[in-house]
């Protein structure tokens, strides 16, 4: 890949930069839309593409199961089987071992998952982890991580990051042993909970591997910790991580802790939020979240923010409507989710406008007091 940091903030952490990939160059900060089924639920590729995104984030964990490598294998990857055109970065599956905690088993070798339908276990390893990235063919591919509940506490957060530190290792041996190594490029992630002693130990860990791995990724994250405690640690690991190399927060979608995020010099962020809160009915907007089932917009016949660019807004379609079709129309989840997706997108883009102009702090000042702000 090609990381160039082209702009800083001189009061925050903040940076722009440009990250040129096999299928095309992302401008970072950016938030990553998930489609974790091979498809933004609701989108097709060219809708995507059209709401102006680069980089999408698929997940190993469900593609093995459906449609699986075979299939990958035979479309070519990824990208052909969906026909996405851009870029592409996969998790690795660790984040199901707290997702999916009821089906899973921990061992040294791997996860095991349980099928909760047949009983059956399968394991994955670090090796098996890189190998279905490759077959998907995902530009940027992660570790395969020992992830614990963002709250636990405890020898098994210490075990967890130990063992993220040896896995990242068998990641490494297994990415280089293939062809793939030039195209796809490995991310590293920070674990360690909420343990400062334990992310530096991590990190120092992670650190010495650092001519082996093309960015680096802050896990373990969001999982219902106080916000002072989470912006202790990204902010203690954005500080010590390589100025040349993309940071990733992982799990991060709330646009306060975006923007929070990018002050403390993160890159990348990506989330389920946005996309899931749409198809639940509820419209982001500059003056926080909309719940378009409440009653109260049952006779208002204006768009969701006569400011926004999406599609949704510049069609006119009216908040009395989305109300009106939000409980049995899967449209009003399309037309949500492509509002929501250009929001972010456009909460990102203005970070990085304004992180170029030198006017980021004006812009957080803006933004905090219009999201929080008095709503008259
Ligand atoms: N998604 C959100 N948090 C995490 C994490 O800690 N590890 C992985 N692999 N994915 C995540
Ligand atoms: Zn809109």
């Amino acid at each position: 890949m090609e990381f160039e940091v082209t702009h800083r903030c001189s009061t925050t952490r903040a940076r722009v930069s440009r990250m040129k990939l096999a299928h095309g160059e992302t401008a970072l900060p950016t938030f990553m839309p998930v489609a974790t089924q091979a498809a933004i639920k609701g989108l097709t590729p060219e809708q995507v593409e059209s709401l102006g995104i680069t980089l999408i984030l698929n997940n190993t964990y469900h593609l093995n199961l459906r449609p699986g490598t075979d299939i990958l294998n035979a479309a070519g990857g990824a990208h052909l089987f969906e026909g996405w055109k851009h870029n592409m970065l996969t998790d690795s599956g660790g984040f199901q071992l707290v997702s999916l905690s009821k089906f899973t088993t921990i061992t040294e070798e791997g996860a095991l998952f349980y099928s909760p339908f047949t009983g059956e276990s399968t394991i994955l390893t670090p090796e098996e982890s890189i190998s279905i990235q490759h077959a998907i063919g995902a530009d940027i591919i992660m570790q395969l991580d020992d992830v614990v509940p963002s709250l636990l506490q405890g020898p098994r957060v210490e075990e967890a990051m130990e063992r993220s530190i040896r896995w990242l290792d068998r990641c490494i041996q297994q990415h280089k042993s293939s062809e793939k190594e030039h195209m796809q490029n490995l991310f590293a992630i920070v674990q360690g909970g909420l343990d400062s002693s334990l992310r530096d130990r991590c990190l120092d860990g992670m650190l010495e591997r650092r001519d082996q791995v093309a960015g680096y990724a802050i896990g373990g994250l969001s999982g219902g910790e106080e916000k002072g405690v989470f912006w202790r640690i990204i902010k203690q690991c954005a500080d010590r991580l390589p100025e040349d190399r993309p940071r990733y927060a992982m799990g991060i979608g709330f646009a306060e802790d975006l923007l929070v995020c990018v002050a403390l010099g993160i890159d990348m962020a990506d989330c389920v939020f946005p996309t899931r809160t749409a198809r639940f009915g509820v419209a982001l907007t500059h003056k926080g979240p909309m719940n378009l089932k409440l009653g109260k917009h049952a006779k208002d016949f204006s768009t969701i923010d006569s400011t926004c660019p999406c599609l949704t807004c510049r069609e006119g379609v009216s908040r009395a409507f989305l109300h009106h079709i939000v409980t049995h129309e899967t449209t009003a989840a399309h037309a949500l989710t492509i509002h929501n997706i250009v929001f972010q997108a456009q909460v990102m883009g203005q970070a990085r406008d304004a992180i170029i102009a030198g006017t980021f702090p004006d812009y957080l000042r803006s933004f905090f007091s219009g999201y929080f702000g008095d709503r008259g």
